[in-house]
């Protein structure tokens, strides 16, 4: 069985009960989509594929640990007898990923990162973006919109994720800034279009709200 085989197996056994936008078919889309955008700019495919794999696979988010993906994912590769560098590469990729408020640091070192980080956050934007976000929104008992809220950018990942905003709020604090945050120029291209329809969805859901669609 290759490396790439007894990732997938795992991941695959430990996702597919989740059903709050970090399911197995994310997982997939952002494999597809980050190999593709690695296909382009000459990264290594083997790194971009695993660290797509392993990418929220004990995510902090649900596991409320900073530490835990990075840890699962170098664990399991040195169980594999995978080489203890690459093993440490695709595990800093897990480590860094994540979106954690607009005003904080999300430098990726290498391109494989960056290939990984483009097609993770491409899933949250568009049309599969705004069906995340209303998904994430239900599950935590978030309202779709509150007129009265305040949206903020938030300087520290603590303020970021301790805050809780109606789910088109969300589109404020993070998901319109994505596009402007894309690393590599395929992901730039791609994100110029998903941003667009977003705006567009958003002009028609005000509309709706003010009575005026
Ligand atoms: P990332 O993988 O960039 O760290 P997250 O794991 O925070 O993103 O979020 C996973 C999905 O849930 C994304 O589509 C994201 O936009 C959505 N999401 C996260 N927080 C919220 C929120 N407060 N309201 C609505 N959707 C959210
Ligand atoms: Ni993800």
């Amino acid at each position: 069985m290759s490396i790439i085989d007894s990732v997938e197996a795992e991941v695959h056994r430990l996702l597919s009960g989740e059903h709050t936008g970090h399911d197995w078919h994310h997982t997939q889309r952002v494999r597809n989509l980050a190999l593709s955008i690695a296909r382009d700019e000459g990264a290594d495919l083997e790194i971009v594929d695993l660290a797509a794999l392993f990418h929220d696979v004990d995510d902090y988010k649900f596991s409320g640990d900073h530490e835990a993906g990075y840890r699962f994912a170098k664990a399991f590769l040195a169980g594999q007898g995978y080489p203890a560098e690459r093993a440490e590469h695709v595990a800093s990729i897990v480590h860094d990923l994540g979106f954690k408020g607009a005003g904080v640091d999300d430098t990726m070192p290498t391109i494989e990162g960056a290939c990984v980080q483009d097609a993770d956050r491409m899933d949250a934007i568009g049309a599969i973006g705004i069906a995340r976000a209303f998904s994430y929104g239900g599950h935590m008992g978030q309202m779709i919109y509150d007129p009265g809220e305040r949206i903020e950018q938030h300087a520290s990942f603590e303020e970021y994720r301790e805050r809780s905003v109606s789910s088109i709020g969300h589109f404020s604090e993070k998901l319109l800034l994505l596009k402007d945050r894309m690393k590599t120029e395929t992901g730039k291209r791609i994100a110029e279009q998903r941003h667009a329809f977003m705006v567009r969805y958003l002009d028609q859901f005000h509309a709706e709200w003010n009575g005026n669609g």
